[in-house]
């Protein structure tokens, strides 16, 4: 699969085109990247390779019901944790409108979408990472029924290029549980138009590894990440900084064989202030990250220097902090977390989630 046109579902395949209803739950988790994807060209195409773990607990379980129609079109209703949503149609709307020329068939099915996310709503979390991978993967199963021979190897990255397409770090979210979406050279199989698993042994120091993500603000951006990717298009520092994602990645594959963890935080935290020197480099240049932000990471600076414990920061495009640290520091890091972070995160909330293993059929 090397190009988009290889995920073309043709007609003439169907095998079972008798299939007038039926009904499938997926969950899929977020999760977090360390080199970032930041900028990208046109049909969500990214402008550098990024590499993320996926997560085990943060995750949005969807059920999709199909029944088929008489009318060709794109129709659907929308349900947020039972209840009717409109608020979120438009964009689930621009999805199906993106897909259908690689799923002609769900132009003859009527959708009922039910979607549920394990985490707070409104908590600062994106759920669009989650919610567009759970309802890739529930299209790719009815498409999995039209065809019933499909290769499950087709299944997951026909399900990413989708997922993708709502979403681009969404195509990050089908599998576990290291993740690297974009092509790069010394990867290989990587791909820009989907993610794949880590094509190497990643260390066991890296095993189950640890993510506590502190809310700082649980409110709206003020900048969504659709605006500051496309900030990156008349950015000054842009060719560098996709030539450095490129160079970070190669560094990190080797860190991640090597389990070498002074050099993962080094690389980890450099990331993410980078992303955000991105951002407050812009034009329009906006700050995403908030005081309490930086409290924290002085605070993690201070605690890491007095205990000799490899816990890092990691920050997505918003003033959340992820905190990142080895299975077997479990216990201090977390009561560090309880006495000196919480304070600093909006109703002292903070989420508690590692590693995980990608999307799971429910039903
Ligand atoms: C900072 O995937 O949310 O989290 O493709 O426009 O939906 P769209 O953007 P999105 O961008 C995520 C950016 C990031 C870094 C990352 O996850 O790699």
């Amino acid at each position: 699969m090397t190009s988009a046109t290889d995920f073309i579902f043709e007609t003439n395949t169907v095998k079972e085109p008798q299939v007038q209803q039926g009904i499938f739950t997926w969950s899929a988790p977020s999760n977090i990247a360390l080199v970032k994807y930041w900028g990208k060209k046109e049909n969500q195409i990214p402008a550098n390779p990024s590499l993320s773990f996926t997560l085990n607990n943060c995750k949005t379980i969807t059920t999709l019901h199909f029944v088929k129609k008489e009318k060709e079109g794109i129709s659907f209703d929308l349900l947020f944790e039972g209840q009717p949503k409109e608020a979120f149609k438009p964009k689930i709307q621009k999805f199906f409108e993106r897909i259908v020329s690689y799923c002609p068939y769900i132009a003859d099915y009527h959708f009922t979408i039910d979607t549920t996310n394990t985490f707070p709503h409104s908590s600062g979390i994106a759920s669009s990472a989650s919610g567009m991978a759970a309802l890739a993967v529930n299209i790719m199963s009815l498409e999995r029924t039209l065809t019933p021979d499909m290769t499950p190897d087709y299944f997951l990255k026909k399900a990413s290029f989708l997922a993708r397409l709502g979403s681009g770090s969404a195509c990050r979210s089908i599998t576990g549980s290291v993740v690297v979406w974009g092509e790069q050279a010394d990867v290989d199989g990587s791909s820009d138009l989907f993610g794949v698993e880590a094509p190497f042994e990643v260390h066991p120091n890296f095993s189950n590894y640890q993510d506590v993500i502190l809310l700082v603000d649980k409110g709206e951006k003020q900048v969504s990440s659709t605006v500051g990717h496309d900030l990156m298009h008349n950015h000054p520092f842009a060719q560098e900084r996709f030539k450095q994602a490129h160079h970070n990645l190669s560094e990190l594959k080797n860190i991640l064989q090597t389990g070498d963890l002074t050099q993962f935080i080094a690389l980890v935290e450099s990331e993410a202030l980078t992303l955000h020197a991105m951002m407050m480099t812009s034009m329009p240049y906006f700050i995403l990250m908030k005081p309490n932000t930086l409290q924290i990471i002085e605070k993690i600076w201070d605690f890491r220097a007095k205990t000799e414990i490899p816990l890092c920061f990691t920050l997505d495009a918003g003033a959340n902090v992820h905190v990142l640290f080895p299975e077997k520091h479990k216990e201090p890091v977390l009561a560090f977390i309880q006495k000196e972070l919480s304070k600093y995160c909006q109703n002292e909330h903070f989420i508690h989630d590692k590693m995980g293993k990608g999307a799971l059929l429910i039903q």
